[in-house]
């Protein structure tokens, strides 16, 4: 992976058909996909449940571009061998998950992934400057994570703009996470993020059978971001 700041549309596959993960992500690659953003929840970090590390090994050969592994899971240590293993590019782990984020993104590193951190909506940002030198990406979560379809919490743009002032030109990326359409999409690129994360604003209207409406949706939030 090499690093710039092109937008980049990491469709979540928490919208997909979960009976055809394989076929809906190469028709999302195939319709203009950058990344692909896998959300792994424990029922315990987060009120839900999806999938673990076999289910991320099932579905990595269909994968051409970037797994971006988002764990809303706690604790995260034990299991970020299972995750590299897989075959995560990209391990995400919350600030919130335990009282030791600097082990795990050092851990995470180790296993030869890219280390992401991610911060829940009431988060400030105080708490990643001395982590800065250690992660490659920074997600902002724009809703509480557990769920896809919730409603973008507009009071993330500030914070975004105020975390790419903190990074400078240092090669980490932003991602934003929940809520992502047309219309939020701008107002995050303009803040800075580069990385934006939909689930239901890509999926929605589409199946593996019909997957045109993929690429409409993401052609329309690449436009709008383009706009910003
Ligand atoms: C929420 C997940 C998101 C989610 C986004 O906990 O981390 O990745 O799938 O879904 P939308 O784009 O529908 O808000
Ligand atoms: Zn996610």
């Amino acid at each position: 992976m090499t690093f710039d700041r092109s937008i980049k549309i990491a469709p979540s596959i928490l919208s997909a058909d979960f009976a055809n993960f394989g076929q809906e992500i190469q028709a999302v690659e195939a319709q203009g996909a950058d990344w692909i953003h896998v959300d792994v929840m424990d029922g315990h970090f987060v009120p839900n449940l999806t999938f673990g590390p076999p289910l991320c090994k099932a579905i990595r050969p269909h994968i051409k571009t970037v797994m971006d592994v988002h764990l809303m899971i706690a604790p995260v240590d034990p299991y970020i061998d299972a995750f590299a293993d897989a075959g995560a590019d990209i391990l995400t782990a919350h600030l919130e998950a335990g009282p030791h984020i600097h082990r795990t993104l050092q851990a995470i590193r180790g296993a030869g992934c890219k280390a992401g951190l991610a911060l829940n909506p009431g988060t400030g940002i105080d708490d990643v400057a001395y982590l800065l030198d250690m992660v490659d990406l920074i997600c902002v979560m724009t809703v509480n994570p557990g769920f896809g379809g919730q409603k973008f919490i507009h009071s993330q743009i500030d914070k975004v703009k105020r975390l790419r002032e903190m990074i400078g030109d240092r090669p980490i990326h932003i991602e934003i996470d929940g809520g992502i359409t047309p219309e939020t999409a701008p107002l995050m690129v303009a803040a800075g993020a580069d990385v934006l994360v939909a689930g239901s604003a890509v999926f929605k209207g589409g199946s593996v059978q019909n997957p045109a409406p993929y690429g409409d949706n993401i052609r329309a939030i690449r436009a709008a971001a383009g706009s910003a």
